[in-house]
């Protein structure tokens, strides 16, 4: 079958379809045709940067954005983008308000979706299901049971998805990784996780909504009732673009840390754990929420002291907002490495190592631990370019070529939300709470996290629906 016959076939797709998606039909001087949903801060200031350069490889030709002043601004960014890269003047680029008309575009081969949390699963079964890979922004999903479903589709449509936790991309963590899982440091005993800390804020009072804004839309599958303040969504100021936007520290649109920085750094414990197709057996502890005072909005944890068990009990992954930001492996001998964000030095003869006392990107108790293990028994999937290792997958037509490739998302994006569900079941309780978990079925038998683990739906914001849209009977979300 060719591309373009698979990507024609809209409206019901039968299931025998969806487990034989065509992928590998990339002649090498073929380019992909890019679309980009969300026209915010990551996209503008990263994700469309880092992947329109690679002019041989794609072609960005669509934008799209429930926000009409993004909407615009984003054609003008890509045509900028173009005028800057190849000298074109007016490169073509189409705009779509709604991210279903531009999934039903059959010229476009792989979507980016670069918006807020809660809307992550929809547009990325809806892209799938319509024939195209994905770069979905991080954390994978907002609940684990949309997770689940995200990975499942990527499973039967065989599409190529990278996830926007690019620290796998960054070498010192996968040095880090790679020494871990190959025991430089013996059994862990403990992984010291630092995610960094939200600040109260936002403003509660009701506002009118923007022309430019389709305000429903935005909050989606969450509830219609709330009211809009610009602190509650994003900057209209488009000079502003690249700010932080208020719902990322607003539930039920973003977690908070644990989802936002723990798709990162907890990632990288999944990571060098080896837990791609797995988690932990439980987690327990507390946090405190943000204060919501003098009308302030945002809601969210701030202070965060979590204890993930893994291997049956052998392994303490604890996450506490004490630490570092990063990642801290420690052995049984009380050997440790360590890494985060930053220029990192690390030839075996120059590597980093704490001198001052100052934590540095590539650390460990011993310089030498540092050293790279030749011909290692277990080689962790390296790239030195996230966005580009996105679009050689595609070319490949190989949905397991890219370094955070949907079943691994799942499970560390699942982690994060465990994390969540845990804080929010600790509420009120002074000794905090206790999760048990079973990754093998990713489940547990608390009634109240199995109520947190459900996919968020309103109207025809609905998995379910978009299941249904595209004949798929024998799943449910
Ligand atoms: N990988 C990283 O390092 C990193 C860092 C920060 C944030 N992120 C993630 O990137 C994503 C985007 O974050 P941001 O800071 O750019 O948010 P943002 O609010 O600045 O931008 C999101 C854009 O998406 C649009 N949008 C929302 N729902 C839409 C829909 N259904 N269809 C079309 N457009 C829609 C909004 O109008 C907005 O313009 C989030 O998932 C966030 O967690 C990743």
């Amino acid at each position: 079958m060719k591309r373009r016959e698979f990507l024609l076939g809209t409206g019901a797709f039968a299931a025998p379809f969806l487990m034989n998606g065509c992928c590998n039909c990339f002649k090498a001087n073929e380019k992909i045709n890019v679309g980009v949903v969300g026209i915010g801060r990551i996209s503008t200031t990263m994700d469309i940067p880092r992947t329109i350069k690679f002019t041989d490889q794609c072609r960005f030709t669509a934008v799209c954005d429930l926000d009409s002043k993004r909407l615009n601004h984003g054609v003008k960014f890509i045509k900028d983008q173009y005028r800057k890269l190849t000298g074109e003047a007016n490169a073509p680029v189409r705009a779509y308000a709604d991210y279903r008309d531009m999934m039903a575009d059959p010229s476009i081969d792989a979507v980016m979706i670069c918006i807020p949390d809660h809307w992550h699963a929809l547009v990325a079964v809806e892209a799938m299901l319509a024939g195209k890979h994905i770069w979905l922004q991080k954390p994978f999903a907002q609940t684990v049971r949309e997770g689940r479903l995200i990975a499942e589709i990527a499973r039967r449509t065989n599409r190529v998805v990278q996830v926007g936790s690019w620290q796998r991309s960054v070498m010192q963590f996968a040095r880090v990784c790679e020494l871990v899982q190959n025991g430089r440091i013996g059994e862990i005993k403990q992984v010291e996780v630092g995610i960094g800390l939200d600040k109260s804020g936002g403003c509660s009072t009701p506002e009118p909504i923007p022309e430019n804004l389709d305000y429903d839309m935005w909050l989606g599958p969450t509830d219609e009732k709330a009211p809009y303040n610009w602190t509650r969504v994003h900057q209209q100021d488009l000079t502003k673009i690249g700010n932080r936007p208020g719902w990322i520290q607003m539930a039920p649109y973003g977690w908070g840390m644990i989802t936002n920085w723990g798709a990162h750094h907890l990632d990288i414990a999944q990571w060098g754990l080896d837990k791609d197709d797995s988690g932990p057996e439980s987690v327990s502890g507390t946090c405190e929420w943000m204060d919501l005072s003098g009308g302030k909005l945002w809601n969210v944890h701030t202070k965060y002291d979590l204890h993930y068990s893994y291997n049956g009990g052998k392994t303490d992954v604890h996450v506490c907002d004490k630490f570092p930001m990063g990642v801290k492996f420690i052995g049984e001998k009380g050997e440790w490495l360590y890494c985060m964000r930053g220029q990192a030095k690390v030839t075996p003869s120059d590597p980093d190592v704490p001198s001052n006392g100052k934590m540095k990107p590539l650390m460990a108790s011993k310089n030498k631990l540092l050293e790279p293990i030749v011909n290692p028994a277990k080689k962790v999937r390296t790239s030195e370019d996230h966005w580009l290792d996105w679009l050689e997958g595609i070319k490949l037509g190989d949905p397991s070529y890219t370094v955070t490739n949907a079943e691994g998302a799942q499970r560390s994006s699942s982690a994060c939300c465990l994390g969540q569900m845990c804080m929010e079941l600790s509420r009120g309780k002074k000794d905090g709470a206790s999760l048990k978990w079973c990754p093998k079925k990713e489940d547990t038998c608390c009634e109240k996290a199995r109520a947190m683990m459900k996919p968020f739906a309103r109207g025809q914001y609905d998995l379910n629906k978009t299941l249904a849209r595209f004949g798929v009977t024998d799943l449910k979300a």
